[in-house]
């Protein structure tokens, strides 16, 4: 599998920190203890999915990472009322978007309401990441084939121009907010059914090109581990990117510096 040149690390903070202050301070020192480091990684080296309402500010702060949203409508302009469309996300300075994440599909998210918010978030030039994970395993490896024919769904939208700003993040629902992740193993067996389900949309030349993350109780312990046993190449996180030691420090690592 083609190995990527950068890991791909990005930060979930949900609906952290409390207010705009607390976010300012968080960005203002994880760029500091970036710039220390930053003869060892690019000038940009991480995602942050934010709370909405802090985009525009975060956005204007952050030196060395990329800001995005954490959902984004699938309805294009017009009369829905409590939504953000792609194009004013992007006008706000968010460069990606979250899709799909368990905790929104748990609010009511839709199938049909995914394949729109991705179709729709990639043909606007959002940088999109849809999240799929299972809630559970069954032995038969029935998970699997859901899997697939979640990301065949999310995806029946899109035309094939557009495949090149997806980004896919495992992420089972079992390991989210807990203490136990996937072993890379369990990560690398998903990671070759989602190229599998990529591969029957737009061919295995387009699918290989795809980055896949994953996403579920990562550390600063079992980070590299993903990247360099699990198949993929980056990772969401959630908790541990809420603090900006623990974030730095996973980003050092996945980096090596
Ligand atoms: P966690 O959350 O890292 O706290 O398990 C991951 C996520 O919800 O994206």
């Amino acid at each position: 599998m083609t190995k990527r040149t950068s890991p791909i690390i990005v930060g979930n903070w949900k609906t952290t920190p409390a207010n705009l202050n607390q976010a300012i301070k968080f960005i203002k020192a994880i760029d500091k203890k970036y710039s220390s480091k930053k003869n060892k990684m690019p000038k940009k080296g991480f995602y942050l999915a934010v709370p909405e309402i802090f985009i525009s500010e975060i956005s204007k702060e952050c030196v060395h990472g990329y800001v995005g949203s954490q959902n984004v409508s699938g309805v294009s302009i017009g009369q829905t009322t409590g939504t953000t469309i792609p194009s004013q996300l992007l006008s706000a300075g968010a460069t990606f978007t979250l899709i799909g994440h368990s905790e929104v599909r748990a609010q009511g998210e839709t199938a049909d309401q995914r394949s729109h918010k991705v179709a729709l978030s990639l043909q606007s030039k959002l940088l999109t990441i849809l999240c799929v994970g299972e809630h559970k395993r069954d032995k038969e490896g029935k998970y699997l084939s859901e899997l697939e024919e979640d990301v065949r769904k999310s995806l029946s939208l899109v035309s094939r121009n557009n495949f090149n700003n997806l980004i896919i993040a495992y992420e089972p629902v079992w390991a989210i907010g807990g203490d136990t992740p996937a072993t890379t193993h369990e990560c690398f067996e998903v990671v070759i059914a989602i190229r599998r389900a990529l591969a029957s949309l737009v061919g295995i030349d387009y699918a290989k090109k795809v980055h896949v993350l994953y996403g579920g109780t990562v550390t600063k312990e079992n980070a590299l581990s993903f990247i360099q046993e699990g198949g993929v190449d980056g990772l969401l996180i959630g908790r541990a990117s809420q603090d900006v030691v623990s974030f730095m420090e996973i980003i050092s690592s996945c980096y090596g510096a």
